[in-house]
Formats: structure tokens, sequence, C-alpha cells
């Protein structure tokens, strides 16, 4: 699976974006370590706090059925009138859900500036300009399953 190839998937899954509220429009794809991939998109709510991001969905829609072990992560975003998306890097909270299943060293998170969304059937790797960073990176000193054993 090439980044473009898991970016594009990330994409499929930001045209599921619920979002009546912000207008913000995410999208994730999340390989597994058996070469699976989890798509994701975030989910508002009239509550506002209950929103869940793309990043988590595709996580949870992982782990619940079963797969827990991960290579990385695509993610797409941006304002549902853009024609370019501009980089969107993972909240906290998902920094924090992904630093649960994966090593921080070696997973990778790639984020994608996108030049054109308007015809994803005509998307070329060319248009997809990504910055691919480790979970490490993101979240250094992060707090981890590790920190609760014994
Ligand atoms: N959002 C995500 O889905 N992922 C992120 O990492 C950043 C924010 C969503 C949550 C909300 O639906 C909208 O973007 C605006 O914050």
């Amino acid at each position: 699976m090439t980044d473009f190839e898991l970016v594009k998937l990330a994409l499929e899954a930001r045209e599921m974006a619920y979002t009546p509220y912000s207008h913000h429009k995410v999208g994730a794809a999340l390989l597994a370590s058996d070469g699976t991939v989890f798509k994701g998109c975030n989910i508002e709510n009239a509550g506002y706090t209950p929103t869940n991001c793309a990043e988590r969905t595709a996580v949870f829609k992982a782990v619940s059925e079963g797969v827990k072990e991960f290579k990385a992560i695509a993610i797409v975003g941006g304002m549902d009138n853009l024609k370019a998306l501009p980089i969107c890097a993972p909240c906290g909270v998902c920094r924090q859900v992904l630093r649960e299943f994966v090593e921080p060293e070696t997973f990778k998170v790639v984020l994608a500036e996108v030049d054109d969304v308007t015809n994803l059937g005509k998307l070329e790797e060319e248009m997809v300009h990504t910055k691919v960073m480790s979970l490490a990176e993101l979240l250094p000193l992060g707090f981890g399953p590790e920190n609760l054993s014994i």
C-alpha cells in the first residue's frame, strides 16, 4: 500500500463526513499490520461534544472488529467548500487514542495536502503532497499502556 493509495482511501472516507455544524470534513484511512484498511470520517452531533473525529472512528472500527496492530494512518481534511485541502493534523485526543495501539517511533502519520478534491475519480499522484511524521513526533513523551504496567 503506497502513501498515495492510503490518501485516496482517506479522501473516500471524507466523502461520508457528517458535519452539519462545523462544515469541516475529515477522512482517515488506518492501515493495519495485516494489510486491512479501516476508513473513518468525522461524525458531528447537535450536542457538539459527542462529536467523533475521523481518526477515532477508524481506530474504533478496527478495534471493535478485533484488529489492534497498525502501521500507518492517512488523514485529509478541510472545509466542505474548498477545492484544495490544506494539511489537517490530528487533534490531541486522536493522537492519544492512536498512542494506545501503536509503536510511536515507527507508526507513520501521512498528512496530505490535496490540490483538487472536486473530482476524486480524476485524482492523480502529482495533486497530492504529503508530510509524513511518526506518532512520536506528533506526541512527544506520550503516556501509554506501558506506564500502567508493573
Ligand atoms: N476533526 C477531525 O475529525 N479530526 C481532527 O483531527 C481534527 C478535527 C473534526 C471534528 C469536527 O467534526 C470538525 O473536524 C471540526 O473540529
